[in-house]
């Protein structure tokens, strides 16, 4: 690395985060999106906006439900992996992760690189986020560490810690089956871009299986995800002067196999009338409001689409029973 940077990340570590980046998306974005998204023929609220505090929250304990099979399957994909990753990656990479959440997952990838760069976490939620950066920092004192505070769909920039390495880009827990086929697409190219000449992305994607056991993790007995998905209202309520009546909608988690996807809905249980910030909507009873689509992969699809988005797939890697995919995309030439 060039000496200037090196000098740089000398005032680094240290245990402390060394940079938070704030571009926290506004309230009024939030507002835009919930009113144009209600006046739709199909009501529908974009997914990123589930993840508040309490919803980020919230979604590490779905993590944890015996149904939710995506988390500890990568988690043990990942930790068998790890050597092999760390070696394809080299050394003196800066990890950058799309949607950190609780940070728990690339520690397994921190412990096997040799002598990584740096981290810089990327989430949505920014007091989740400021929390888990920290705390690996802490626990990582050697390493430089940055969180931004942003929607990374959107257009933004690394920080300056990012620069002078390779990177390595982390996108765990199918947050790519979270997108429409084209973002996810227009998603891998901007990251291709980002992540530049040397760099790759490890990726993890959900596989296509029997729809009962979908449908259970996405439905879970305790009903987390029915919390988790009910939150958006609360958060239209408090955030946006929302008057959802929040008991008048029930979680609903539905398998679209002509789309390959799960869907999750908020069902209205009866006819009603509501307001977002002065404007008012209605609801026939048993509409639903679309909040979160998350598709699953076929592996040579995935690959193919990976392909066309910039990358040149080097590993795929699955679990006995074929419910999970981690990749290691390198950056195409
Ligand atoms: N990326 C996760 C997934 O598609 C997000 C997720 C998991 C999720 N469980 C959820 C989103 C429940 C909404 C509701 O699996």
């Amino acid at each position: 690395m060039p000496d200037e940077v090196r000098a740089a990340k000398e005032n680094g570590g240290r245990g402390r985060l060394s940079q938070f980046v704030d571009l926290e998306p506004a309230t009024e974005s939030f507002r835009d999106a919930v009113i144009e998204g209600l006046s739709q023929r199909q009501k529908s609220v974009p997914s990123k906006f589930l993840y508040d505090a309490e919803g980020s929250r919230l979604f590490d304990e779905i993590c944890a439900v015996e149904e939710y099979y995506p988390t500890r399957t990568e988690l043990a994909l990942l930790r068998a992996r790890a050597g092999e990753i760390a070696d394809l990656a080299g050394r003196d990479t800066v990890l950058v992760e799309y949607g950190s959440g609780a940070s728990v997952k690339v520690r397994i990838l921190l412990d096997a690189l040799s002598e990584p760069a740096g981290y810089v976490a990327i989430d949505i939620s920014g007091e989740h986020l400021r929390q888990a950066a920290s705390a690996v920092a802490a626990d990582y004192p050697d390493l430089e560490v940055s969180a931004v505070c942003a929607d990374y769909t959107s257009d933004f920039e690394l920080p300056s810690t990012a620069n002078g390495d390779t990177r390595l880009g982390f996108f765990p827990g199918s947050t790519i089956g979270n997108f429409t086929p084209a973002a996810a697409v227009d998603f891998l190219r901007h990251a291709a871009a980002t992540l530049g000449s040397g760099g790759a992305l490890v990726i993890g994607a959900d596989l296509k299986k029997d729809p009962d056991i979908l449908k259970a993790a996405y439905n879970d007995a305790a009903g987390v995800t029915a919390e988790f998905n009910l939150n958006l209202l609360t958060r239209i309520n408090r955030e946006l002067g929302g008057t959802f009546d929040v008991e008048a909608f029930s979680h609903d988690a539905v398998w679209n196999s002509r789309m390959s996807r799960i869907e999750m809905h908020l069902r209205s249980r009866r006819t009603q009338a509501v307001e977002v910030d002065g404007t008012p909507f209605r609801f026939a009873e048993g509409e639903t409001i679309h909040t979160e689509n998350s598709y699953k992969f076929d592996i040579v699809q995935f690959r193919h689409m990976a392909g066309e988005a910039g990358f040149r797939p080097e590993r795929t890697w699955t679990d006995r029973e074929g419910l999970f995919s981690v990749h290691y995309l390198a950056v195409a030439a």
